[in-house]
């Protein structure tokens, strides 16, 4: 049924196909055009300018995709078909998403804020994405113990509000996701040599109204203009299979730092169509970091982790320490923590522990167990509530987000859809940026607008969202 209705939509991105020659993309013989590489900005204008008969000149404006991250923020452009990652302040493909604010009323962005944040008396925020848009009676009790910062609300909703301990003030994690956003489109300014004002930025599936608001809210103090706001999963599969003419089913399987997102799409001829979707925005890297944290301190005495607990700068030292111990532990089979946090009287509090794979593993155990649930929901869920038969040969999964790294995932994968997912099929750190960043392309009209049409869910209601010239027409045949 549901190739039925997208074979009615069948048609070949022909306008693509000049592009492709335009740029020596590799054709096979079946006509397919290989995924947009990710090239250099320099390979781009060198190429621009050796096409520049065919190739008028670089678009007057660009717009970029943002994968506006819990952990890793990440901006993408596409140039006449070919996408690229922008490095943000640090010169970096991925900008740290943490903000320290100073004494004189400056802020750091970026991987210089996450050093601030190691030094005591600085007021620096990470992890704003999971407060951005919520309540204070929706955080869990266990996180407000584990922020380097507090929060409290001046809102009459009760939205959580964040405090700068220094300057005595309040600040909304939109401000602080504001201060991201505007320091990223401050670096592709600079890149691009032009303005940058629109974009389209990904949010997680589950995310709500409220925390879509919030975004939103943040990329308008920041000066940007958002084209629309995408989901996660989509943007990554439209990474994947832009420019793909065969059809297939793609499993996105997203573990990010805050979140994790599912979804199970059928893709093919320019169309992405998301037939089931679920997550948790409270399921991330994080989660497995405050894990590590609380075996850290298993076995302190009580007070010293009340000290510690109760010290913004050592438990921003002590979240830090717990995810590099994490992120060992993907490639090694244990990992040694040493950590010394000067108390009073001249007195230290000293760690030095070592963690093996096996107990990261068990200490994280019910994590995963609930990671299969909602796996197991969307790929199977889909069979019932789409009608589609897929089985584990007939899909590609796409592992996206920094988390996915963990050998425990790819294990989860396999027991539970009975395939092992190939690594590379795209970059699990870049992926939602590149297809943000096509996605932002196609609505200003650079790559072909019939390029990506995308059927996709928001959680309040089935929007059909679709880019591209072909909408009139297509909503015609679903109508009738
Ligand atoms: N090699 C690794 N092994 C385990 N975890 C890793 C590894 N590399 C990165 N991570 C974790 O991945 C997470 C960051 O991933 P990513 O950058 O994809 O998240 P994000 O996009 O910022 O978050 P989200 O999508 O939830 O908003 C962090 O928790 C980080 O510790
Ligand atoms: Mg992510």
């Amino acid at each position: 049924m549901l190739q039925k209705r997208i074979a009615t939509r069948g048609r070949v991105c022909r306008r693509q196909h000049a592009w492709d020659v335009a740029f020596g993309w590799e054709r096979n013989c079946g006509g397919r055009s290989r995924s947009p590489s990710v090239f250099d900005a320099q390979t781009i204008l060198e190429r621009c300018q050796t096409h520049s008969e065919r190739v008028c000149k670089l678009v007057a404006k660009s717009a970029v995709g943002i994968d506006l991250g819990t952990t890793n923020s990440v901006v993408a452009v596409t140039l006449h078909g070919s996408t690229f990652v922008i490095p943000g302040p640090d010169n970096q493909r991925l900008t740290k998403s943490v903000v320290s604010y100073l004494n004189d009323g400056s802020h750091l962005v970026g991987e210089k804020a996450r050093v601030q944040g190691l030094k005591p008396n600085s007021d620096t925020f990470s992890s704003i994405k999971r407060l951005i848009g919520r309540r204070r009676c929706e955080l869990e009790e266990r996180m407000y113990e584990l922020l380097p910062f507090q929060i409290m609300s001046d809102s009459p909703d009760d939205y959580a509000t964040l405090v700068l301990t220094m300057q005595r003030a309040l600040i909304r994690p939109q401000d602080i996701s504001a201060d991201l956003l505007s320091a990223l489109k401050t670096s592709a300014e600079l890149y691009l040599k032009e303005k940058v004002e629109d974009c389209v930025i990904s949010v997680p599936a589950y995310f709500g109204p409220s925390e879509r608001d919030a975004t939103l809210e943040a990329a308008k103090i920041a000066g940007l203009s958002v084209l629309r706001i995408m989901n996660e999963p989509a943007a990554a599969a439209v990474g994947y299979g832009f420019g793909k003419a065969e059809e297939e089913f793609v499993l996105v399987f997203d573990l990010g730092g805050g979140t994790l997102d599912i979804s199970l799409l059928h893709i093919g001829d320019c169309v992405f169509e998301v037939l089931n979707s679920a997550g948790d925005n409270f399921l991330g890297g994080d989660d497995f970091d405050a894990r590590v944290l609380d075996w850290i301190l298993d076995g302190c005495d009580v007070e010293a982790t009340r000290t510690l607990l109760t010290d913004a700068n050592a438990l921003f030292t002590l979240k830090d320490a717990s995810e590099s111990a994490k992120i060992a532990l993907s490639s090694q089979d244990s990992v040694e923590i040493r950590l010394e946090f000067p108390v009073e009287d001249g007195r230290a509090v000293k760690i030095d522990k070592t963690l093996d794979r096996t107990t990261f593993e068990e200490i994280s155990a019910d994590l995963v167990r609930k990671m299969e649930e909602i796996l197991r929901g969307v790929f199977f869920g889909a069979q019932t509530a789409e009608g589609v038969n897929v089985d584990e040969d007939d899909v590609e999964i796409l592992l996206v987000g920094g988390g996915t790294q963990m050998p425990c995932i790819s294990d989860l994968i396999l027991r539970t859809v009975g395939k092992a997912p190939k690594k590379g099929l795209v970059s699990a750190d870049e992926a939602v940026a590149i297809g943000a960043g096509l996605t932002a392309s196609a609505l200003v009209g650079d790559i072909p607008r019939d390029g990506i049409i995308l059927l996709d869910e928001t959680p309040t209601a089935e929007d059909i969202q679709l880019l591209g010239e072909k909408v009139e027409s297509i909503i015609d045949q679903f109508d009738s």
